[in-house]
């Protein structure tokens, strides 16, 4: 059986970094769940101009809810990354069917997501620095998931 390591988004805020996900699920081969309601009206002609011709190489999945996304979602462990993550980046093990969950722009998780996380890592930042971009943050930790977990080989 092939595992997939999957991207998903909570109740994104901003549109751009949805367009920028949905790039990385394209550019990467890693099918993005999009956890709504999003912070911006979403609808399937929106989404095919943020993403540009990227839309057709993306696997994107759209719910309505984060309970509709506990119901239908893939075996896997959940990860979140969250700034209050008790596990650092460099020191965390990833599996190739894990979920990568990141949180809204604006105010992350709430408590109920995080408590549902089986693990929450967090990358480590210099003194005085909050957070990072969310798809930048996406992108340190799948390229690290990816990398411990033979993830790459499938790719040109
Ligand atoms: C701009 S941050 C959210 C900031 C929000 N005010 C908070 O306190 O959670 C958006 C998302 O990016 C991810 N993120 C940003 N910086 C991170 C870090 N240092 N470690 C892990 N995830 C991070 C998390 O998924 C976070 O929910």
């Amino acid at each position: 059986v092939v595992k997939f390591m999957r991207l998903a988004l909570y109740e994104p805020d901003i549109p751009h970094n949805l367009g920028a996900f949905i790039r990385l699920s394209a550019g990467l081969g890693v099918p993005l769940d999009v956890i709504e309601p999003c912070g911006f009206p979403v609808d399937d002609k929106r989404i095919r101009r943020a993403a540009m011709d990227y839309y057709d190489l993306a696997t994107l999945v759209r719910h309505a809810s984060w309970a509709a996304f506990r119901r239908d979602r893939p075996p896997g462990r959940l990860v979140l990354l969250t700034t209050t993550g008790a596990q650092r980046l460099p020191d965390a093990t990833f599996r190739p069917d894990d979920i990568l969950l990141l949180g809204r722009e604006s105010a992350g998780v709430p408590p109920e997501v995080h408590a549902a996380a089986d693990l929450r890592v967090r990358i480590p930042l210099q003194a005085g620095a909050r957070s990072l971009n969310v798809a930048l943050a996406a992108s340190m930790v799948l390229s690290e998931a990816l990398r411990q977990t033979s993830g790459f080989e499938k790719l040109a």
